[in-house]
């Protein structure tokens, strides 16, 4: 069993979280891949709630949400392992299995496809409701030249926002192990 909640009750914690990386998980094909996240938006758009997502074209994870639309977010409770983080956030899911390399254990998500995990157990499941790809005269310059020049950690490619509705919001409990 799974721990329902108000995702509105959770918001500082989600948002206070998100700076130090939580993770975006998709499934394809019953491939699991989670990456980390260091940038996304709780809120309300057309009525409803949404978790927005900033994914670069680079990442394999792209591929994933465009052809499936669902995505569940994961946010720790309490300390989680710092090697999940960089890990998910510095591998590709194109040259590894994160999950099982990192001894992670899903959990079957409930509305979607795609899976909780139990070591960062607070769950978002996502549908995608609308998508948009930036347009790079429209980024300020100054954010531009530090995000989307090549060097340092910019890959010089673009991302494509993903508003996701939030359908189900829980905490997975440890009845699931
Ligand atoms: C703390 C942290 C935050 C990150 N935030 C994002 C993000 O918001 N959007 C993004 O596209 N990549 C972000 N990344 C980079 C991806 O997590 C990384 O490129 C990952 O390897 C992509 O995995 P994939 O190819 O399996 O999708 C972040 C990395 C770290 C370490």
């Amino acid at each position: 069993m799974n721990k329902q909640i108000d995702v509105w009750d959770y918001a500082g914690h989600i948002m206070k979280n998100i700076g130090s990386g939580i993770l975006l998980t998709t499934c394809k094909d019953g491939k699991v891949n989670s990456m980390t996240i260091g940038w996304g938006q709780l809120g309300v758009i057309w009525s409803k709630p949404v978790f927005t997502v900033l994914v670069r074209e680079s990442r394999y994870t792209k591929s994933f949400l465009d052809e499936t639309g669902v995505f569940t977010v994961n946010v720790p409770l309490g300390q989680v392992d710092k090697t999940i983080l960089a890990v998910c956030g510095t591998k590709s899911g194109r040259d590894m299995d994160k999950l099982a390399q990192l001894g992670l254990n899903t959990v079957p998500g409930q509305k979607i496809p795609v899976p909780a995990i139990r070591e960062l157990p607070l769950t978002l499941e996502c549908r995608v409701i609308y998508r948009q790809e930036q347009d790079p005269s429209a980024i300020d310059k100054a954010c531009f030249d530090r995000f989307y020049t090549m060097g340092t950690r910019n890959e010089g490619d673009y991302h494509t926002v993903y508003y996701g509705e939030i359908i189900n919001a829980y905490i997975v409990e440890e009845a699931n192990q």
